[in-house]
């Protein structure tokens, strides 16, 4: 008797469980978010490489100076699933779609004017999960841009090793130019103003490392405050969802 009462209450539990977002809908949906931001990120990297390319004395290429970004590259993506999904999903949209213990219409799905862990949930609230996506990229990103992580270390070393092999610019010339003159030779002096070359540099990239967030923000579009109609590239609105729905 109590084995056929328990049988019967995982059958009838089954089917409630499903009208969630949970198992692949988390994983497909927070893969979609950061498979569709691969091209904003993509486009901010280009103009962080475009930046570094005129800044520095031996003004490599942004073809070049684009693999120096790559450690920062490398480093968000290894960690932003975990930081993405866990922003979503429980962070936001979690629980039932219960008002005053009543199920609203609309809810659990397709259009749920409740904060829960629906389909229909993240569908009425899209604006917010907009927000949210990019709220955590740009931290993702800035935090690794930020002086003192190793992602970042790798970036100033790999600008400052362009610097110090390919040797003096062919051409403008300023003050930073000039103390990279093969004339300088090793001397002392020359030793201490290439570190104040390597100094200048350093302050460089930082300037350009912080403005990866602003620069996400205009690729996006512009308006990432949180406002309901910002980050119209970064939207996708349509699309998303329509996939959004297709999980029960
Ligand atoms: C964004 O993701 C959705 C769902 O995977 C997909 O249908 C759409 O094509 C994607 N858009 C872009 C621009 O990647
Ligand atoms: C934005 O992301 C950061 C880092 O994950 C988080 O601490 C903050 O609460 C988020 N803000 C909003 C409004 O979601
Ligand atoms: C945003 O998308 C529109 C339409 O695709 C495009 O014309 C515009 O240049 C994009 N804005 C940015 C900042 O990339």
């Amino acid at each position: 008797m109590q084995f056929f009462f328990l049988v019967s209450f995982y059958l009838l539990a089954v089917p409630a469980t499903v009208l969630a977002c949970e198992g692949d809908c988390i994983v497909e949906i927070t893969k979609a978010f950061l498979s569709n931001y691969t091209d904003p990120i993509r486009l901010t990297m280009q103009q962080l490489a475009q930046e570094i390319s005129y800044s520095i004395p031996n003004q490599p290429s942004p073809e070049r100076t684009i693999n120096y970004l790559q450690p920062l590259l490398d480093a968000y993506n290894d960690d932003a699933y975990d930081g993405m999904e866990n922003a979503i999903f429980p962070s936001y949209f979690h629980g039932k779609c219960l008002r005053d213990g009543v199920t609203p219409p609309g809810c659990p799905n397709p259009d749920c004017d409740v904060v829960c862990g629906t389909p229909g949930s993240l569908v009425h609230f899209y604006p917010k999960l907009r927000y949210i996506a990019y709220n955590q990229t740009y931290h993702g990103l800035q935090r690794l841009a930020s002086p003192g992580t190793d992602a970042y270390k790798q970036v100033e070393n790999a600008i400052l090793n362009s610097v110090h092999q390919e040797g003096p610019p062919s051409r403008r010339s300023s003050r930073l130019f000039a103390r990279f003159s093969p004339l300088a030779g090793s001397s002392p002096t020359s030793l201490a103003s290439r570190r104040d070359d390597d100094e200048d540099i350093r302050v460089k990239v930082q300037t350009i490392m912080a403005k990866i967030r602003p620069t996400l923000e205009s690729v996006c579009g512009g308006s990432g405050n949180g406002e309901t109609n910002g980050l119209p590239n970064c939207s996708w609105e349509d699309a998303m969802k329509a996939y959004i729905l297709t999980f029960p």
